[in-house]
This record gives structure tokens, C-alpha cells and sequence, in this order.
């Protein structure tokens, strides 16, 4: 059994489950654990077998004042600790992660107490793989990041460096300090507690005929990542999505949809008469500006030279700060340019007037395509603050950091 955890004011801390799978890279994890702990998480260790070979567990339940577990079958356990653990548990960390992990995860393998535990996992998982450089280039490594990635896990490294046999590459494992702060930035505070967030992500879809489309390069990634920040941090979220390839982060009501109209009627219906159903809504989405005039019955046929006449779609996001009264809901918008610097800051402050929103996420589209990371600026009235690169999921609490300063005022 767990024992129950109440920190000093009476408040339950984030509790994190930290597996150590058995890389040379372990005696790190111990690093990761002092930096969880001193940030006041509360660190749940779990150690595969061959993890316990190479970090003693002493130290780990030293660093973190938990037992160490490996054993799903240690006494006093009914074969149930795996649950236990996942609903104690805010998200669960594998640092390092070997690439057999990689590989039973995607498989979602049960074999070990560590395993289970992140097949119960319903929170953010975050992984730090370290391995030789030929294992992570390998085709089924590549394959089986992908899907994990697809499926919402967050991978912090590995970056290029030395690996313990003295070969240098891509494998090496991701800094103590790195791997904390992206599983810090999943434990911030409920600070959207009561409010409802409607959020926008991915592309639109535009018919042609029943074979044939337009729409854009949008991963839906951001959008998905500010959906699933903001349930973390307690907010009731309403994600409006176009077709993209990503798992729904839990907690949220997801609304599907195709076409910009399709959209725009989804963000009706979440926001109610006179918008007055939700207290912010993120239009993270690429709408696309023109759809075809007609969007034919019948699949057309090659007949030479074609013209494709395109009418403009409502702008949604503009509707929207036109049809708001006062200051609710708070609009924030996304900028997507081919310009940077200077440039970049005036096309997002032109949109942020035409548009009559409250913040606009202004970023270059080479920058965010398609990646796990973007860099971003923050553009509201008042002032400008650029952000540092850093991954799509970091960015998107500093987006709802600047959001609940928008939501106070
Ligand atoms: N947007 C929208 N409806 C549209 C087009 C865009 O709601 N038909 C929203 C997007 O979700 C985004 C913001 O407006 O939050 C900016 O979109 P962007 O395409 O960059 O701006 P445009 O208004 O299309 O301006 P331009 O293409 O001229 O840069």
C-alpha cells in the first residue's frame, strides 16, 4: 500500500513516479530525483531489475524519503501496486529510458512493475532514452518514437555527445537540469480551476470533391499541447479540432470537425448566446482562408487545364472579437508569418487590432511545422516578450501563464 502524502500546509504535493530502467545512464536519475524533490515533488521511485544493478536503490530512497519498488509482487501488495502508483501518480518519468522500454511501451507491454504502471498511466509521460547511437538511429527506435509521440509522450533528449562505450552520437542522455524542468513544467498550478477554455487546433479541410481537398501543413501539435496544458491546470477545455493525427489529451471534450464552416459552428455551440459560455478561447487553428466555390458531387474527371475558383471563409476569429461585449471571452490568436524579427512583430500587432483579440501567438512558419518545437512571441497591447525555442508543450503554460494574467485584469 501507499502511504498517503499531505505536505507541510496540509496540501497533497505532485507526485511523480520516477522508473529508472537499467542504462549506464541511471546514476542520473538520482540527480533528477534531488532536482524533483527540492522543487517539492514528491518522487515515487521505481526501479527495473536490471536498474537496481546499476544504481544502488538506497539511493534513490535516500534522495526521495520513498521505498524504492520493483516488485509487483512485494509483500503487502495484492498484485495491484502498478494502480496504485498510476493514480498517485501526476505523470509518470522514465529517465533513463533504454530502447527495450521504448519498444514494451509501444507494445504495451505489462512485464515488470514499471511496465504496468505506465500501461495504468493516464497522466503526461515523460521519457529520457539513452542508448548507443547505432540503437537510436536504428529504423524500429525511429518507428517507435514516432508512436509514442503520436500518442502524446513527451521525449526529453537524447542529445549528441559522448555514450559510455567512448562513441560520440545521438544517444547520449539529456542533462539532470533539462529532464526536471520538462517534467516541472507539467506539475504547474491549477490556476484555470473554474474556468472554461475553448480551444482551436489543427487544420481545415476543404472539400473539392468526395476524393480531393485543400488544407495546410498544420499538425495540430500547439493546439493539442495548449488543450491539454490547460485540464492540467484545471480548466474545463472544449478542443475543436480538424483532422490531424494526434491522441485527444484526457479530460478534454473533443468536437471534430473538417471545414472552416464546420468549425465555426463548433465554436457557436461551446460558446453559447453572446459568447458568453466560455472565459477564453485559443484559436489555434489553421483555418483555411478560401475554400472551393463548389465542392463537387461527383469525383472530376481530367480534362486538361482546370481553373479552381476559391471564396473566402469567415474569418472565426475576427467574428469573434467583433460579436463580444466587454472583455469576456479573452481571444488569443496565433500569427503564423514567413517574417521574423521587427516584421514579425508588426504583422502580429496588425492582427491583433483587425482581429480585436487580446494576445497573439506570433510565430515563423519554418519554426513551427510539423516540429515539437517552436519559438514564439507573446504580442499583447501593452508589450512584446520573445520566448526562448523550447517544445510546443513547454510553450503552451507560458501562453496560459500569460492567459490567467488576461483573465485577472
Ligand atoms: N483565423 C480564423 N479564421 C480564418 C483565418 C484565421 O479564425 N479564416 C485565425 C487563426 O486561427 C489564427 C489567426 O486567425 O488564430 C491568424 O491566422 P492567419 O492565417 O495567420 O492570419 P490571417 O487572418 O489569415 O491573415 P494573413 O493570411 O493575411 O496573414
Amino acid at each position: 500500500m501507499l502511504r498517503s502524502d499531505m505536505g507541510t500546509e496540509g496540501q497533497r504535493r505532485p507526485t511523480v513516479v520516477l522508473g529508472v530502467t537499467g542504462s549506464i545512464a541511471a546514476y542520473k536519475a538520482a540527480h533528477v530525483a534531488r532536482l524533483l524533490v527540492k522543487a517539492g515533488v514528491r518522487v515515487l521511485p521505481v526501479m527495473t531489475e536490471s536498474a537496481t544493478k546499476m544504481l544502488g536503490p538506497a539511493t534513490l530512497a535516500g534522495i526521495t524519503g520513498e521505498s524504492v519498488r520493483s516488485d509487483m509482487w512485494a509483500p503487502g501488495t495484492a498484485g495491484e501496486l502498478h494502480v496504485e502508483l498510476a493514480a498517485a501518480a501526476d505523470l509518470v518519468a522514465v529517465v533513463p529510458a533504454t530502447a527495450e522500454l521504448l519498444s514494451s511501451l509501444v507494445a504495451g507491454s505489462a512485464s515488470d512493475l514499471l511496465r504496468a504502471t505506465l500501461l495504468s498511466a493516464r497522466g503526461p509521460v515523460v521519457l529520457a532514452p539513452a542508448m548507443h547511437p547505432r540503437m537510436w538511429s536504428h529504423p524500429a527506435t525511429s518507428d517507435n518514437v514516432a508512436t509514442l509521440r503520436m500518442r502524446g509522450v513527451e521525449l526529453v533528449g537524447p542529445v549528441v555527445g559522448e555514450v559510455a562505450s567512448g562513441d560520440v552520437g545521438e544517444g547520449r542522455m539529456a542533462e539532470p537540469e533539462a529532464i526536471a524542468a520538462a517534467i516541472l513544467g507539467h506539475l504547474g498550478p491549477r490556476d484555470l480551476e473554474g474556468r472554461h477554455v475553448v480551444v482551436s487546433a489543427g487544420p481545415t479541410v476543404e472539400d473539392i470533391d468526395p476524393a480531393r481537398y485543400l488544407s495546410n501543413r498544420s499538425s495540430g501539435k500547439m493546439g493539442y499541447a495548449v488543450a491539454e496544458a490547460a485540464v492540467r491546470r484545471g480548466a474545463r477545455v472544449t478542443l475543436v479540432s480538424g483532422p490531424v493525427a494526434l491522441q485527444p489529451p484526457s479530460g478534454v471534450a473533443l468536437v471534430e470537425v473538417r471545414s472552416a464552416h464546420q468549425m465555426q459552428a463548433a465554436l457557436a455551440h461551446a460558446l453559447g448566446p453572446e459568447l458568453r459560455g466560455a472565459d477564453a478561447v485559443i484559436m489555434a487553428a489553421a483555418v483555411a482562408d478560401y475554400r472551393p466555390a463548389t465542392v463537387h458531387e461527383a469525383k472530376l474527371k481530367r480534362v486538361g487545364p482546370v481553373t479552381l475558383e476559391l471564396v473566402p471563409n469567415p474569418d472565426l476569429l475576427a467574428e469573434l472579437g467583433r460579436a463580444r461585449h466587454g472583455a469576456r471571452p479573452v481571444l488569443v490568436g496565433f500569427a503564423l508569418e514567413t517574417v521574423t524579427g521587427d516584421d514579425l512583430v508588426s504583422a502580429a500587432r496588425k492582427k491583433l487590432e483587425k482581429k480585436r483579440v487580446d494576445l497573439v501567438v506570433a510565430n515563423t512558419a519554418v519554426d513551427a511545422f510539423e516540429r515539437d518545437d517552436n519559438r514564439i512571441m507573446l504580442v499583447d497591447r501593452e508589450r512584446v516578450r520573445s520566448l526562448p525555442q523550447a517544445t510546443k508543450r513547454a510553450l503552451a503554460d507560458r501562453i496560459l501563464d500569460h492567459l490567467v494574467t488576461l483573465l485577472k485584469d
